[in-house]
């Protein structure tokens, strides 16, 4: 009996472990464009939702940069950039992103995400260079050039891809982060011309363990890949593994409040409950889409699992 008891008591220590464990995260993904768009941003949104549950992410998307404010982006463990071009903030939306940044939170930037408000220094340190040009869309190779990250690990270390191998106006390195993925520059044509020095080995993905563009002492992680032009990309699963990779190793900067008591910003426990908790926040936030009551049924059931699980042991226990 005193032994059924107390692996009772282990066996719920352990599921709050499990449960504290896959806290959801929330991202929120900005496609807004204000200059070339491309026609694969509701293909990549799609996408990363239906991905969402399995890693434990809700992703939100919106294109509305009345969005940024510290109230909304407050609610956020990361904000990804996906594809924007131009200049696709204003200042009171910069100041809101800066603030977001300095506070902890962590950021995502992909593709064109490297070629949008050009000259706000601190959004360029944050992704870590900005977009030069590219050469036509063609074949190529992706040399994996550090296979230890969450991002890469389950590439080949010569990735065959269809895509647009970017150059970029500075060498992300200067400003301390690591280079993942480099375009293989004889693997596909290109005809320049260069004008800027982005360093060596060709630099195509990176990671900065503290964003260069936070100011203070609590900065959270920066992730960038300048692969995803086409649909086909996001359909294709080692592509989604590559981003989601990259999204999970962004989030565990443990800076933000889904996996830190203690964060300014991002999700607290329980979730997406604290998004719905003024009138004011749920009238502004109508353009902020969130993933229907499916998909956060979805989004808890690993959670939901486990207490299956541990139920019928204890069950069979007694
Ligand atoms: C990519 O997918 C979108 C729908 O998500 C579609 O509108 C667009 O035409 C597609 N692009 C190409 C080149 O097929
Ligand atoms: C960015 O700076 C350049 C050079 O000073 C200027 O020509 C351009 O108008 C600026 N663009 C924006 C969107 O502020
Ligand atoms: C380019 O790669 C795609 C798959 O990514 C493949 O279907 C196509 O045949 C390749 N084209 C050439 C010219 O090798
Ligand atoms: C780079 O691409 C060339 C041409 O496709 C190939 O011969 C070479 O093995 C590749 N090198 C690396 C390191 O991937
Ligand atoms: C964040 O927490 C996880 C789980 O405790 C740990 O594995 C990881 O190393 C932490 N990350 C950092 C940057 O401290
Ligand atoms: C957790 O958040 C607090 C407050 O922002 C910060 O001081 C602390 O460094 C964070 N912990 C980690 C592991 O980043």
């Amino acid at each position: 009996m005193f032994s059924t008891t107390l692996q009772l008591f282990i066996l719920i220590a352990q599921l709050s472990f499990l449960v504290s464990a896959q806290q959801l995260a929330r991202v929120l993904i900005y496609s807004a464009t204000a200059e070339y768009r491309h026609d694969s941003i509701p293909t990549a949104i799609q996408a990363l939702r239906e991905r969402g549950p399995f890693i434990n992410v809700q992703f939100d998307n919106t294109e509305d940069q009345n969005q940024f404010n510290d109230q909304i982006l407050g609610q956020y463990d990361a904000l990804l950039f996906l594809d924007n071009t131009g200049e696709v903030l204003g200042d009171s939306g910069k100041a809101a992103l800066q603030k977001y940044l300095n506070l902890g939170g962590n950021f995502i930037t992909v593709h064109s995400a490297s070629d949008c408000l050009r000259n706000t220094t601190f959004y360029g340190e944050e992704v870590g260079a900005y977009f030069d040009y590219h050469p036509a869309l063609q074949n190529a190779t992706v040399d994996v050039i550090d296979a230890s990250h969450p991002s890469t690990s389950m590439l080949p270390s010569q990735w065959h891809v269809q895509d647009e191998m970017y150059n970029f106006k500075s060498d992300p390195r200067s400003l301390g982060a690591v280079v993942l993925l480099s375009a293989n520059e004889s693997s596909y044509t290109d005809p320049g011309p260069r004008t800027y020095n982005q360093g060596t080995p060709h630099p195509t993905a990176w990671y900065q363990e503290h964003g260069a563009g936070a100011q203070g002492d609590n900065p959270g992680r920066s992730f960038y890949t300048s692969l995803g032009h086409l649909n086909e990309t996001w359909q294709d699963d080692l592509f989604m593994a590559h981003i989601t990779g990259g999204i999970t190793w962004t989030l565990q900067s443990n800076t933000t409040k889904a996996y830190n008591s203690s964060g300014q910003v991002g999700s607290s426990p329980g979730g997406s409950s604290s998004s719905s908790a003024s009138p004011k926040s749920s009238a502004t936030s109508a353009s902020v889409s969130s993933p229907n009551r499916a998909d956060r049924t979805t989004a808890s059931s690993p959670s939901f699992a486990w207490w299956m699980i541990i139920g019928t042991i204890a069950f069979q226990s007694l």
